[in-house]
């Protein structure tokens, strides 16, 4: 991923819905029992961020115990899966992305048998638990990097990416080796003073990373992998995935060329630097190949059963590069990489939406599509997509666009009740370390990692104790309590988007098409399942209120029935003149 770019972009970016007649209750819970090979493939999964979801003992820390007391809003929520981002120990530099020991608990997070209660009253609900995989990196406190550090000599040396200075005598350390750059700043390349050579990281310098030419650590990762399938888990997001690899022969990056064919700089007035030294090299397919293959191989429990899902954290250039992230017939990869070019648009445009889906549409195959929109690393949606007049009107958009496309659909824990990125005012508040480190141009991924909004007492619900981040102020209104049964809600319209989604045999089967293609500002799609069942969806990009012709192409009819829309107006009369209010959006059944 090119990380110091998308977060300095980061920096600088800164209705009422119809209720469906009745709510049923019971579809996810089928649909993961009916189909457990292909559960995955139409499915919906939410990405906790378990620090930040539900403190359990007052330590103002989320913790497992916590998600468990609220599985029962999932389930009402309809999810088939949640991802939870690391639970193993860490020492928190990276807010568990910096793993210490990868087959046990965090204490802060609770313990084993925590875990295999939250495993268990999951299952009793149909819902699946899938686990972050980072395999890029380890803390700098694992046991494998402590040894690796402690000598040249030792077994474990080769397990991380160690390389000579330049220039280097025995009174000076030299320079890093090349240019490379940590995509949270400053060298990639940390000198160790006992064995005089430095570390690479791509990320902290308290996260080196591993070497994976090593045959070793392929096998590490393969019994670790194991462990947690043979627990039940559903499957993993692989972290950072692409940038497993970096250049054998170890060549400088080149400067990003800006229009001009001068080198552009960053907001903090460095350099930037491509990454295709470090980020994408061919040999991460061998490693993935690899990994699902062994995967594939058993691991059958009759507690746990169904497909275990490959999720890949694949920030990727275009959908020819997701494409090969799928792997082949006779040598999978991911079950469903990100599409994150789609994450990425971060702007209202009808058009380039278009082109994205278009392109998933057409550029994968017969691959399921994962599409995201949102998670723990960026801004959330108001930030990204709204406008500042519209963002709940915008919010319910980009859910349409989630929900309502063909594919499985990953959302990140407090956008269904609409929170707002809330970033740290003053630099002494950040936590993220990133945010310190470059503030003020980037302020770190705090703002959106605020705690989950549950209900208008103090801390919102999430804490007795003092929550790790403020609780934004908006908790009072933007709740699940306040918003739970609400027919205009937002949480409603996620529920109801996510119940269409597995009921409506269009929704849940059918093929994807877009329609109107020649609008600029208004973005209408054609779902059709396998028994002719119709549905159009269209949302207005727009401020304006538009209307658009959905009629002829392969539309049969001229009515449609009025599946959901937002807000309340009027309804179509015929489909060649349907009315959207300002990011109005409006899904409808051909008949
Ligand atoms: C991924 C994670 C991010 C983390 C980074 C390094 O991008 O999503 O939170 O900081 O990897 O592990």
């Amino acid at each position: 991923m090119h990380w110091t770019k998308s977060m300095a972009a980061c920096a600088l970016t800164l209705s009422m819905g119809v209720a469906l007649a009745a709510r049923g209750q019971t579809a996810p819970a089928a649909s993961n029992q009916s189909n457990l090979a292909d559960w995955w493939k139409n499915a919906v999964i939410l990405e906790i961020y378990p620090r930040s979801y539900q403190d359990s003992n007052g330590d103002g820390i989320g913790d497992l115990n916590g998600i468990t007391q609220r599985l029962d809003y999932l389930k009402s929520l309809g999810v088939d899966a949640i991802w939870l981002t690391p639970i193993y120990p860490s020492p928190q530099v990276d807010f568990g992305y910096d793993i210490s020991d990868y087959e046990g608990i965090d204490p802060q997070y609770g313990t084993m048998a925590d875990f295999d209660k939250l495993m268990d009253e999951a299952n009793k609900r149909h819902i699946r638990v899938i686990m972050d995989m980072v395999m890029n990196h380890s803390s700098d406190k694992h046991k494998w990097f402590l040894e690796s550090r402690s000598s040249k000599k030792n077994p474990y040396r080769n397990w991380y990416v160690w390389k000579d200075g330049k220039g280097e005598t025995a009174t000076d350390k030299g320079a890093p080796p090349n240019n490379w750059r940590s995509g949270f700043g400053g060298s990639a390349w940390e000198w160790d003073p006992t064995t005089r050579q430095y570390w690479y990281h791509k990320f902290y310098t308290e996260q080196p990373d591993f070497n994976w030419n090593n045959p070793k650590v392929h096998q590490a990762f393969k019994d670790i992998i194991a462990f947690w399938l043979k627990k039940g888990v559903a499957g993993f997001r692989f972290d950072a995935i692409t940038t497993l690899f970096e250049d054998p022969q170890w060549r400088d990056e080149s400067p990003v060329l800006d229009k001009n064919g001068n080198p552009e700089k960053g907001p903090d007035g460095q350099i930037e630097l491509n990454d295709t030294q470090t980020n994408n090299l061919p040999a991460v397919h061998d490693v993935m190949k690899e990994m699902r293959a062994s995967a594939d191989k058993g691991f059958k429990s009759a507690t746990y059963p169904g497909t275990r899902v490959f999720i890949g954290e694949t920030y990727l250039p275009n959908i020819a590069e997701l494409a090969k992230q799928y792997g082949t017939a006779d040598h999978p990869e991911f079950h469903l990489p990100m599409d994150t070019q789609i994450l990425a648009i971060n702007k209202m445009d009808a058009v380039a939406f278009r082109t994205r889906l278009n392109d998933v549409e057409t550029g994968i195959g017969n691959n399921v599509p994962l599409l995201v929109f949102d998670n723990h690393d960026n801004p959330r949606i108001d930030a990204r997509y709204g406008d500042g007049v519209h963002n709940e009107d915008i919010e319910r958009v980009i859910a349409t666009v989630l929900f309502a496309s063909k594919g499985t659909a990953l959302f990140y824990n407090g956008d269904e009740i609409g929170m707002k990125t809330t970033p740290p005012e003053r630099k002494e508040d950040v936590k993220d370390p990133v945010g310190r480190a470059m503030w003020p141009f980037y302020k770190g991924r705090d703002g959106e990692r605020t705690p989950m909004q549950w209900d208008d007492s103090a801390n919102a619900g999430f804490t007795t104790g003092t929550p790790w981040l403020p609780v934004p102020p908006t908790y009072k209104a933007v709740n699940v309590e306040a918003e739970q049964g609400k027919p205009d809600s937002m949480l409603t319209w996620y529920q109801n988007l996510i119940e269409m989604k597995k009921s409506n045999p269009a929704l849940a089967q059918g093929t994807d098409l877009m329609v109107d293609t020649e609008n600029t500002r208004v973005l209408s799609w054609l779902r059709q399942a396998p028994d002719g069942t119709q549905v159009l969806v269209t949302c207005n990009f727009t401020a304006d209120p538009q209307t658009v012709n959905l009629s002829g192409g392969g539309v049969k009819g001229m009515q449609a029935k009025t599946l959901l829309k937002s807000p309340a107006g009027s309804e179509p009369g015929s489909l060649d003149k349907v009315d959207l209010p300002p990011f109005g959006v409006w899904i409808g059944q051909v008949q």
